[in-house]
């Protein structure tokens, strides 16, 4: 009618101002708060990025020693929230778990909570970077038959997470140093990526006034798709499916196919055009683990061929489709031990900041309820037959 746009897919819709990330598609550039992906890779941690996520700097050095000790405080979960976990069958996937457990955050922390308080906003902030370790170990932890591990607050986030995840009461876990420091990395380069799928759907659902919690639990409702956080998981069963190099062609040509809807997972984006430069850094701590842990994966030969394919065929040249994030991630997980079905929740647990960054920001401004319009291509108005004349 004029006064409104019809963009599915939100291909050409801003419904936010923000300051906290900047992406150039077409020249591969990613931006926290100003400063490059790669540079907060190589030179930050996990920890001092969400920092700077959250208050718009990077920290000094008694404030990076002060947040740590602050996230240390709050990583134990409440007693109680392992019945939640129990309520769950031991195959359920894990981020149906986390979709679970993290949404019932909401019912531990609801009295506490005035969202209009930025003091009770900042302390939900907290909680979540926390806390989401040990909730994500515990899913890891119920599906395996094993206790739970309590957090180790002498340990760094990444070491402590692994920890959870592999040790048990009976052995500690060794943690390996080029083992955290990877896992730390991929928790960075999943710190944010502004406003995909999951952080929309965080703040649309804050944009009501929801709970956090809730808000965060819908953020990982919609990572767990495979076009979305689901790829990095999904690329994994690709190579199971593909096998072999001698089969490359064949699936290729399944890919190209229209009437065959396969596709190469961990390639394309919807905003990179050129590369991901997620992807770059990705690839180079992939290479970097897999020779320090002296792992020759057939798998990541089949990954590599794929990818010199797919760099050169005109069918993914024409798209633009290169490699992101999520292709090299899968790899380097599997090398350094994390079962395929964690792999998402792994992607959640480093979104984390960036989903709690958003909704901070849209909190801290006026904001309006989200609410599309549509296009309406129903019936015409017509009137009601009663059952005995249809
Ligand atoms: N394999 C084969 N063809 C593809 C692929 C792919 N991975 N991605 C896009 N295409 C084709 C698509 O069929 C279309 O072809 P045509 O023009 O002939 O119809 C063309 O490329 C444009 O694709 P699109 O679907 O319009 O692109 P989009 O921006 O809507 O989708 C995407 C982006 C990431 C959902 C999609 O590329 C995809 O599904 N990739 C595989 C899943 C994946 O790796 N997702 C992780 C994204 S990065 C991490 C994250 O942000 O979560």
């Amino acid at each position: 009618n004029g006064y409104f746009t019809y963009d599915p897919g939100f291909m050409a819709t801003s419904a936010c101002e923000s300051k906290i990330t900047f992406i150039d598609g077409d020249k591969g550039i990613l931006l926290h708060r100003g400063y490059p992906i790669d540079q907060l890779a190589e030179q930050s941690d996990y920890l001092e990025t969400c920092y700077l996520l959250l208050n718009g700097e990077l920290p000094n050095a008694e404030q990076k020693v002060a947040f740590e000790k602050l996230i240390t405080n709050h990583t134990m979960v409440h007693e109680q929230l392992q019945f939640f976990y129990r309520g769950f069958r031991r195959d359920a996937h894990p981020m149906a778990v986390m979709c679970g457990v993290v949404g019932a955050l909401s019912a531990f922390y609801h009295d506490s909570l005035d969202i209009n308080n930025p003091e009770h906003r900042h302390i939900a902030a907290i909680r979540l970077i926390a806390k989401m370790p040990t909730m994500a170990a515990m899913s890891y932890k119920y599906s395996m038959g094993q206790p739970f591990m309590y957090p180790r607050n002498d340990l760094s986030y990444s070491e402590n997470f692994l920890h959870m995840m592999f040790a048990t009461p009976c052995e500690e876990y060794k943690v390996n140093p080029i083992i955290a420091k990877a896992m730390d990395r991929i928790f960075v380069l999943h710190a944010d990526h502004e406003q995909n799928a999951s952080t929309s759907t965080v703040r649309l659902t804050g944009s009501t006034g929801a709970n956090p919690y809730a808000c965060i639990a819908a953020g990982i409702a919609a990572l767990w798709g495979p076009s979305h956080g689901g790829a990095n998981e999904a690329v994994l069963k690709m190579l199971d499916e593909i096998g072999d190099v001698s089969n490359l062609d064949n699936f290729i040509a399944r890919v190209k196919d229209k009437n065959d809807s396969t596709k190469l997972m961990g390639f394309g984006h919807r905003v990179y055009k050129n590369f991901d430069p997620r992807a770059k850094v990705m690839k180079q701590t992939c290479d970097e683990v897999l020779t320090a842990l002296g792992i020759n994966d057939p798998q990541l030969e089949l990954a590599m061929k794929l990818e010199e394919i797919a760099l050169n065929d005109e069918y993914f040249v024409k798209r633009k489709l290169y490699p992101n994030v999520d292709f090299y991630s899968g790899i380097i997980l599997k090398a350094i031990g994390i079962p395929t079905s964690m792999f998402t929740v792994i992607f959640a647990l480093g979104r984390t900041p960036g989903w709690i960054a958003h909704w901070l920001e849209m909190h801290s401004a006026s904001y309006k309820i989200g609410r599309p319009r549509q296009l309406y291509t129903g019936s015409v108005q017509r009137d009601f037959v009663p059952v005995d004349k249809r």
